[in-house]
Parts: structure tokens; sequence; C-alpha cells
């Protein structure tokens, strides 16, 4: 049995898949006969959630690269998100199920002469989960992503790009998998150079070629924070079109719970009240901000040695997120007072004297 785990620790450190699978089965069937059923049928699933994913990952060895730069033109990932790792809006939730069944169903969806492409877009501002939609969707659908690097496939040489584009294409359509195109603008940017008109002409054809032949068997995402600048042309290909916004009232109070939330950490927000202000403060913030704000009062208790947060205590790192620090006093002591935290309060975790607060407070 130790030789086993041996190899399988070797398999892993050297990405050797197939050896990983194999001892692993070897140690499954060794652990069998020793009587424990239970271990081995664990490790029999294992196997058989993951072989799936071993041999598609294996098919997308060679990366395609450009040319020029020799830079590789994508990056391959094997994300795996569960639920409580991404808060959605219930209206983008209901999509993305509805997306992942149409997937799922497409042999059924051909069969009644409809076309089955499963393409998505998604729109919005920065930091609210466009990205973590697509590593959602591999998770769920057990398809490895694909990301483009599109900053890597638009080369400096003429035409090139859009010969780029049609390598990313092919070297997707050897397996099953996501094409993941993040940072899709990028792409639209190539109409501001001047050198030549005709690029974003052939870009744009290049791209509309490879959505509409693309395998039914794999899914497309694509993701763009200026979906203004996208080519209606291209924005018509795409089956379903998303929009990811910031967190609405709901989405704060799940973030936060998610969060706040750590087992480690005592979160004391009072009452109501308290609960309903960081909502409204936390409005207008994506969830990417929201998360690194809670993350940074945690790691301020921590150093603290505290290991509790307190309402106070977000209340500041939402003022310090937005104003890098406390260089204005008068105003941090007004944004705390605005906030339905008392002088006493302030007094206490500042250290401002009651004097200095209550002058702030009369003006
Ligand atoms: N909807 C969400 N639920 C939970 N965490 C999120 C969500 N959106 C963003 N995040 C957090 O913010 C980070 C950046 O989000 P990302 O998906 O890259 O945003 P985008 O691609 O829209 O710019 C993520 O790694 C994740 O930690
Ligand atoms: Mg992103």
């Amino acid at each position: 049995m130790q030789t086993e785990i041996i190899k399988i620790i070797e398999g892993g450190i050297s990405g050797d898949k197939e050896k990983v699978y194999n001892y692993a089965k070897l140690l499954a069937d060794n652990v069998k006969k020793d009587g424990n059923d239970k271990f081995s049928k664990r490790i029999i699933d294992l196997l058989n959630n993951k072989k799936g994913k071993l041999t598609s990952l294996d098919s997308l060895m060679a990366k395609p690269v450009d040319t020029e730069s020799r830079a590789e033109m994508v990056e391959i990932s094997n994300p795996q998100l569960s639920t409580q790792d991404i808060i959605l809006d219930k209206y983008v939730e209901e999509e993305i199920d509805s997306f992942i069944k149409y997937y799922e169903n497409r042999d059924k969806i051909v069969l009644s002469g409809l076309d089955s492409n499963s393409s998505l877009l998604l729109y919005g501002p920065p930091g609210c989960g466009k990205t973590t939609i697509a590593q959602y969707i591999s998770s769920l659908t057990g398809l490895p992503l694909v990301t483009a690097r599109l900053d890597a496939l638009v080369s400096s040489l003429l035409g090139s790009t859009a010969k780029n584009i049609r390598k990313v294409f092919e070297y997707a359509s050897k397996s099953d998998c996501i094409l993941f195109l993040d940072e899709f603008d990028v792409i639209a940017k190539l109409r501001d150079d001047k050198n030549e008109l005709g690029e974003l002409k052939r870009v744009v054809n290049s791209l509309i070629q490879n959505i509409d032949t693309f395998s039914s068997n794999s899914i497309l995402i694509a993701a763009t924070n200026h979906h203004e600048l996208l080519d209606p042309a291209i924005w018509r290909r795409f089956t379903r079109v998303l929009e990811i916004n910031k967190p609405n009232e709901a989405e704060i109070e799940k973030l936060l719970e998610v969060f706040l939330g750590n087992e480690n950490f005592k979160t004391i927000i009072k009452n109501q009240k308290q609960l309903q202000q960081l909502k409204n403060l936390f409005s207008g913030f994506s969830h990417s901000d929201i998360k690194t704000i809670v993350q940074n009062c945690l790691k301020q208790s921590i150093v603290e040695n505290k290991n509790e947060t307190t309402y106070v205590d977000i209340v500041q790192e939402i003022y310090l997120y937005s104003n890098h620090s406390i260089k204005n006093e008068m105003e941090f002591i007004k944004f705390l007072l605005s906030h339905n935290i008392t002088q006493k309060e302030i007094n206490e975790n500042f250290g401002f004297s009651m004097r200095k607060i209550q002058s702030i407070a009369k003006l």
C-alpha cells in the first residue's frame, strides 16, 4: 500500500494524471482485499468522477502560441467552485441554470430540429463575478475551462490576430470544453488601430465564422466590461446574453453572511438596524469590493488578536477602502457619526477626545 501512495504522490507532483489514476485504482483494489470496502469505494467513486476530466485535459496538452511572441494563448484550469463561492442575483442564477440545462439536453434539442449551440455573453462592471461565473459553469458541467488570453492573441502582426483566433478555436475543438474569451473587449479596441482599417473587419469576420462553427458539445463564454464596444454582429452570435450587475440588497446580505460567517471569527452585528445600515453602505460596491473590505476587517482583527469583528470595524474598513487613509479626521468622525456610531463608541474605538467628537457633531 505504501508503494501505491508514493507513486500517486509522484504522479501528482509531476502532473502525470495517468499515473495517479492507475496507482489509485491499484490502491483501491488492495484496500478492498484488506476488507476496507468503504474506503475502496470512495477511491473508485473519486476516480469515476474525475476520469472524464483527466482524459479531456490530456488531449489539450499542446497549447497554441502566438507565432511572433511565442506566448501561449490559452490557460487551462479545472475549477472546483461550490454554490457558497458565488452569490448571484436570483434572476441571473435561473438564467445560468437554464443555460446549463439546454447544454445538457442538447441531443434532444437537435432532434427537434433546433440549433443547439451553447454560447453565453456576460457583460457588466468589473468585480461582479463574470470570470467567477465561467469557473462556476465549468465546475457544474465538469468541462475543463480553456481561457483565451486575449492580450496574447491580439498580435501586432497584421493579419495574425485573425489567425490566432482560428488557432484558439481549433485547439478548443479538440476536446469538449468551455472556451472562455475573457476581457473580450480587447478585440474591439482594434478599432483604434489607425494603421490598418481592414484589420478589425478581418478579426470580426474570423470571430463570427469561428463562433458559428464551434462544436455544440462545447460551451463558449465571453465576458466584457465594455459591451458598448462590441460589434452588434458579434453580439448577435450569442444564444444568451446576461448583464451581471453590482449586488442588490439580497446579494449584499448573502455576501456578508458568507464572508463574515468564517467560523474562526465572531461577528457582532447587534441588530437589524445595523445590518440595514451595512446593506446601505455597501450598495454601489462590487462583489469583489465587498469581499476585500470584509477580509481586511477579519485580517485586522487577527493582527489585533481580537478574533471578533464589530459593526464599527466594518464601517471603518468601508471608509478606508474608499478614502485610503484617515488623514482627514473630521471627515472620518462625521462619517462614523452619520452611520449611527455613538460618540462614546468613537472615543473608545479610535481614541479621539470626547471634546473633539462633540465639537464635530455640532457642525
Ligand atoms: N457574485 C460573486 N459572488 C462571490 N464572490 C464574487 C462574486 N463576484 C466576484 N466575486 C469575488 O471577486 C473576485 C473578482 O471577481 P471576478 O469574477 O473576477 O469579476 P469580473 O470578472 O466580473 O471582473 C472573485 O475572485 C471573487 O472572489
Ligand atoms: Mg473578469
